[in-house]
């Protein structure tokens, strides 16, 4: 296809692409229609390997799922912690997003929203943006929206629906807890903390499955990252085996049946006791008439962790027992990528459409 077609059949040259970004620090979520109007999605880990073309010796650069399967020693996970903490890490960051945004050809004539989380981080906040705001794309306009709010809005409908409401939303990610209530996009309270989060239910499971097998097996993080991802699930869990290779040779298979389910139901437990014992009270306290419209209204549960079957019915019913009264959660059709849904569709809203 020319690109006269693609002119014509999609946006034209003097358009601009809506693009959504979320970098995360397990996963980077980037959506935009493409020259037929199809929106795409990218979704790839967050992380860089570099190595040396064995040609030209030159250093090369491989990212994403590729990167952490082929140099799984040497991989680099830059916002491990949540955000770029220091110049290296920004520089990683940034060769990092240049060659996604590089390689899947994301338009450079477009309008960027990316998700930022809300993390009382300032100088990591300033990196992570300086990463995104000098990349390529973005070259019509670029803005910042917070993560629990670009999450949230697939959850309240099928435009923006979410910037006109009075709500609250809950983003589960790996690094943080984030809860807030929005007043018309404008951010009442905002509670996080990095003590209930997805990798932490990763480091319960590496050590769970070490006391269920009485010592036998020490998973990584990774392979608790896909135990979780791949069966967990809050009430409807299944046993399932696993194979490790012995430091003697042979090999030993076990299964896992507490493991799993006993983190995530210690996950459950404190998110909905962070959510109604701390940041709820506060909420309550100052603004007491948009606490009773928010919680009269759906509360957005998304990022990550709502992904995995049961969670959300669990948050709800748990969290409706914890505050003795009748909640109503709703979840976005894709939470994991949510993000960058809602962030594109505030950019198709900045070009006018
Ligand atoms: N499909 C899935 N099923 C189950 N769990 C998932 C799924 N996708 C992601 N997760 C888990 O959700 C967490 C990542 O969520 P998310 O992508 O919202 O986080 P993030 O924005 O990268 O992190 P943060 O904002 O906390 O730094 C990880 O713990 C990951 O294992
Ligand atoms: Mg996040």
């Amino acid at each position: 296809m020319s690109t006269e077609d693609d002119e014509t059949d999609g946006f034209e040259s003097s358009q601009s692409v809506p693009v959504g970004v979320k970098l995360g620090s397990t996963r980077t979520v980037v959506r935009y229609p493409d020259a037929a109007g199809e929106t795409q999605t990218v979704r790839t880990l967050t992380c860089l390997a570099t190595y040396e073309d064995a040609i030209t010796g030159s250093e090369r650069v491989l990212f994403g799922e590729q990167a952490a399967a082929e140099y799984p020693n040497r991989v680099e996970f830059m916002l491990r912690s949540g955000l770029p903490e220091d110049d290296e890490r920004t520089e990683l960051a940034r060769r990092y997003f240049d060659e996604l945004v590089e390689t899947n050809g994301v338009p450079q004539d477009s309008t960027v929203v990316y998700a930022i989380p809300t993390i009382d981080n300032e100088a990591g906040l300033r990196n992570l943006s300086a990463v995104i705001e000098e990349s390529a794309i973005g070259t019509v306009e670029m803005r910042s929206y917070p993560e629990s709010l670009c999450s949230a809005i697939p959850a309240m409908g099928d435009g923006v629906e979410a910037i006109d409401d009075v709500f609250v939303a809950v983003n589960m990610g790996s690094t943080n807890l984030e809860a807030c209530a929005y007043r018309r996009g404008e951010q009442l309270l905002p509670f996080s903390t990095g003590s209930v989060t997805g990798n932490a239910v990763d480091r319960r499971i590496v050590n769970n499955v070490e006391e269920e097998t009485q010592g036998r097996v020490h998973v990584d993080l990774t392979t608790a990252r896909e135990y979780k991802e791949e069966h967990g699930s809050v009430g409807g869990f299944e046993p399932f085996s696993d194979v490790v290779q012995q430091p003697g040779g042979g090999s030993h298979e076990f299964t896992i049946e507490e493991s799993v389910p006993d983190a995530l139901n210690w996950y459950v437990d404190e998110a909905v006791d962070r959510v109604a014992n701390e940041f709820l009270p506060d909420f309550a306290n100052e603004y007491m008439k948009p606490y009773q419209m928010a919680l009269s209204s759906p509360i957005a549960l998304t990022g990550g962790m709502a992904c995995l079957p049961g969670l959300p019915e669990a948050f709800e019913e748990r969290l409706a027992a914890e505050l003795d009264r009748e909640v109503d959660v709703v979840t976005p059709p894709a939470p994991d990528t949510a993000a960058a849904e809602g962030a594109m569709r505030i950019a198709k809203r900045l070009t006018g459409d």
